[in-house]
């Protein structure tokens, strides 16, 4: 794919985010992407695109995909990553794309939340994803939402961490005692689980 195309893709993504309603949006695109490269420094840009913009509908007030009309999270978060995959192809579209090369990118961010681990890939994407969580958006989601949610949300994602992801994790420190609290008991809990196992 010509280099100008992929620069031209990733701006007018990187225009979207930025509007988003949600302050973190833009910081948590740039951070899935900059985790994936640590994670895979030989990540190729179908999975680095894919990273950037696969929280992309969130973004569109009109759009997107609403948490109260979902009883279970798991079903929100599947249509939230099959919405943005929409989103994104409506864009891909615009340009003249190898199909494969697109629907590996549409595949990766269908795949984000729930997809299976046994893709190297979107094991690395989802590792990338719940990282930058953690990293970024918790601050700004423990703002926003009471106790309990903030919990059963960082357990959430703490679970879908690799082992290797979760080493990584237990090293954060937040200014907020709270957060640390949460993190540590959480920790301590899915390792009694790993022991048992
Ligand atoms: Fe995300």
């Amino acid at each position: 794919m010509n280099i100008n195309y992929r620069k031209a893709i990733e701006n007018e993504i990187g225009d979207i985010i930025s509007r988003s309603d949600l302050p973190e949006d833009y910081a948590h695109a740039r951070g899935v992407k900059e985790w994936v490269i640590k994670l895979r420094p030989d990540a190729d840009w179908t999975l680095q695109l894919a990273a950037f913009a696969h929280d992309i509908e969130r973004a569109l007030s009109k759009k997107k995909v609403i948490r109260s009309e979902f009883s279970d999270y798991n079903e929100f978060k599947n249509a939230h990553a099959l919405n943005s995959a929409k989103v994104i192809e409506e864009i891909l579209d615009k340009y003249p794309f190898n199909r494969k090369v697109k629907n590996r990118i549409l595949s990766l961010i269908r795949n984000h939340e729930l997809g299976l681990t046994n893709d190297v890939d979107i094991a690395i994407l989802k590792d990338a994803d719940s990282l930058s969580f953690f990293e970024v958006n918790l601050l700004a989601y423990a703002e926003r939402n009471d106790e309990s949610e903030i919990l059963s949300r960082m357990i959430w994602g703490y679970q879908r961490l690799s082992k290797r992801a979760r080493q990584i994790v237990k090293e954060f420190h937040y200014e907020n005692e709270r957060l640390n609290e949460f993190l540590q008991r959480i920790v301590s809990l899915e390792e009694k689980k790993e022991k048992k196992n």
